[in-house]
Order: structure tokens, then sequence, then C-alpha cells
């Protein structure tokens, strides 16, 4: 199977999540994007959907989803998105899609965080992909040099030659070279710099359970 057909796969299986009645929280990305158009089948029996990103709002209203303000909602019991890198207790870097801060805000309200993944994204220790971090323009030299200090390289993401601006208008720091082997203790520090508005490792909101896409189907992974 395709790369392409293992987020088809884990998309379709993440439906039986879906609470009927009521709102799902959606996340960000290719993965996600298979499961918004598995979606269709059951959109008439979801209340709506939040949104983690202006692209997945625009998905989701185009199949006819109503599309909710976080603001407007307390507790959403599911929320589904997917992963740049997943260990085997259900730590995660996200933000390779630069929609991170409203993911982990989506994620924060939701009551379980189901990760659709394919097989290449479990890992032993994070950190091969490089952690994104949303930082404010101000502080980002300054952030990157904190990064170096412990033994990281952070580069400014960019887009058709500027820096690229979030959903939020601020700046993405990819940051390489990092074995997350403590992720509580990494995002508990990184998140108290200065100028950081969220950092892409997911331990506080890690997942409950991942539908991982493997070339046998799909296998259920439980933290
Ligand atoms: C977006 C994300 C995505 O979940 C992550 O980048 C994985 O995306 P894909 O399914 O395209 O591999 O964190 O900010």
């Amino acid at each position: 199977m395709t790369q392409d057909e293992l987020k088809a796969l884990v998309g379709q299986a993440a439906l039986q999540y879906v609470v009927p009645g009521e709102i799902v929280g959606v996340g960000t990305g290719s993965t996600v994007n298979k499961f918004i158009d598995a979606l269709q089948s059951m959109k008439g029996n979801i209340k709506g959907a939040v949104s983690s990103s202006v692209a997945s709002t625009e998905r989701l209203k185009a199949i006819g989803v109503p599309v909710f303000d976080s603001n407007e909602v307390e507790e959403i019991s599911v929320y589904i998105d997917c992963a740049d890198e997943i260990d085997h207790r259900g730590f995660m870097i996200k933000g390779g899609g630069a929609a991170l801060t409203r993911e982990k805000i989506v994620a924060a309200q939701s009551k379980r965080f189901v990760c659709i993944a394919d097989e290449s994204k479990l890992v032993e220790v994070l950190g091969k992909f490089p952690v994104p971090v949303e930082v404010i323009p101000m502080a980002t030299k300054r952030v990157m040099r904190q990064f170096a200090a412990m033994g990281g390289q952070a580069k400014l993401r960019m887009k058709d030659g500027s820096p690229l601006v979030t959903d939020n208008g601020q700046q993405i720091l990819d940051v390489s070279g990092l074995a997350v082997r403590d992720p509580l203790a990494f995002e508990n520090e990184v998140s108290q710099w200065p100028g950081v508005v969220t950092v892409g490792v997911f331990a506080h909101q890690k997942a409950a359970v991942c539908l991982l896409g493997t070339a046998a189907g799909v296998k259920t992974l439980s933290f």
C-alpha cells in the first residue's frame, strides 16, 4: 500500500470514534484531509466540528459540516488529528503543517485525542523530525540561541522566499538535532521561554489512541 492509501485507511477508521450527535475536534494535515473526506458519509449525524486551522475549516465547510469557534463549545469528546512523529507512549511531535497552536488548543478541550498516522510516524525517540515551535517574531533570534545552547539547530520556516506566517500571525522555528527523551520536561521548559507561543511537542496533550496504518491493516495502539 502507498503512504497515501495508508492515510486513507486510518482516516476512514477514525469514523468509529466520532460520537453521533456531538461536535468533533478536527486537526490539520494530509491524513486529516482523508478523515474529512470520510466524514462526509456521516455529516448528517454530527452537530459539527471545531477546527484547528483555516485550511481544515475551509475543507469542512466545503463538505457541509458546520464549524464552531472553540469559544462556543466547552468540552469536546473526541479530537482526531495526525502527527509528524508518535512514540510508544502516545507523545507526539506536531506542527509540520504550522497549525500546532490551534491543534494544542482543541486537543486541550477534548477528552480523548485519537491520532491517525501511517506507520512511518511511529518512533522510539521523538526528535528526528525537527520540532516546530511557534514564536512571536520579536523573540525569534533569542529563542534560536536558547535552542543552540541545548544542542539544537533552529531554522526559521520560510514560504515563497519570506518567513512563513501562521494562522495566528506568528513565525515557526524548526529545531533539528534534538532527542526528546523526556517529552513532558521538554514541553514544560520550552513553553515558558519568553516569546514561545507553542512548542510542537504534545506531551500534556498526548494521544489516548493511535490508529496506525500498516501494510497488514489498521493497528490500534492505546496509551
Ligand atoms: C499540522 C500537523 C500535522 O498533524 C502533521 O504535520 C502531520 O501531517 P500529515 O498527515 O500531512 O503527515 O501537526 O500542523
